[in-house]
């Protein structure tokens, strides 16, 4: 196939930029895992120049780190429910389904109809694997989430609710939480720091809105809180020796150890 023209603008096109963490997480030495089709359709689909410009080390490790901590929780979650079904909302390209998903019951794929657009070019529809193409804010997809008990049901906002305004965020629980009372939803949460880069995401277009000072500030919505994990203290040996030792330091102070948090809650 050859290479893939996009017109993405905004948030949508962040999504080229973590695929690209997982197509290169694979090539390096100690891998957190292996994504061949991420570093397949990445190759059809490579970012704009902009997007180069701000790629990093650090990021490539961080949201790789942070794509296999999900990968974990969704692969217990799996383990543990009779029929359980995934639902990933602002999935992107996500290839979470191919790596880890082949024993669940029913794996939906959300994001917008641009991005959705592009999952049908590259990706193919099952019963089991399904896309769907909406705003995550038009509350008429979950008409399409599949009967089952909402305990057997794990929602993943994988690098999505910091695009969102905190009203909205507080919207989307509630309408989740009076349909799937008793589901998982696990997000990630950017903290105050995340605001020394405001800068850079309004360069790029796609500016974070949300910031948290701390889980607190989720479980203020209503949801229970399972668990929390600072990105920056998950799999140190990721990191280089210094990487490691500093983040060791910082995130001992919470304004670090709330600058990246992945949260494991119930609606
Ligand atoms: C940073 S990317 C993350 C993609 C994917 N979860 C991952 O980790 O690779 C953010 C994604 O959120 C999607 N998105 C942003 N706002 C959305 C909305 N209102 N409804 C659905 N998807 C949305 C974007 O299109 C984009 O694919």
């Amino acid at each position: 196939m050859s290479q893939i023209t996009t017109k993405l603008t905004g948030v949508p096109r962040t999504m080229l930029y973590t695929m690209k963490t997982r197509a290169d997480e694979q090539a390096r030495p100690h891998p957190l895992f292996q994504d061949p089709l991420a570093a397949e359709w990445q190759k059809l689909l490579p970012m704009d120049e902009d997007m180069e410009a701000v790629y990093n080390d650090l990021a490539q490790i961080s949201w790789s780190t942070r794509a296999y901590h999900y990968d974990r929780i969704t692969s217990h979650h799996i383990a543990n429910h009779p029929d359980p079904v995934v639902v990933e909302l602002g999935s992107g390209l996500s290839t979470r389904f191919h790596r880890i998903g082949q024993d669940v019951k029913y794996w939906l794929d959300l994001d917008l109809p641009e991005v959705t657009d592009l999952r049908r070019q590259l990706d193919t529809e099952t019963e089991q694997h399904q896309f769907i193409s909406a705003s995550v804010m038009d509350f008429d997809w979950m008409n399409a989430v599949p009967y089952v008990a909402p305990e057997n049901i794990l929602f993943i906002a994988e690098g999505l609710l910091m695009y969102l305004e905190e009203n909205q965020v507080q919207q989307l629980v509630t309408q989740m939480q009076s349909r799937f009372l008793g589901a998982s939803f696990v997000v990630d949460l950017m903290g105050n720091f995340g605001k020394l880069f405001r800068k850079v995401t309004i360069k790029i277009g796609s500016p974070h809105k949300w910031f948290v000072k701390n889980e607190k500030d989720l479980a203020a919505m209503g949801l229970q809180i399972v668990n929390v994990d600072s990105l920056y203290q998950l799999y140190p040996e990721r990191w280089t020796f210094h990487l490691r030792l500093l983040w060791q330091f910082l995130t001992q102070f919470p304004y670090f150890r709330n600058a990246y948090l992945i949260v494991d809650a119930r609606l």
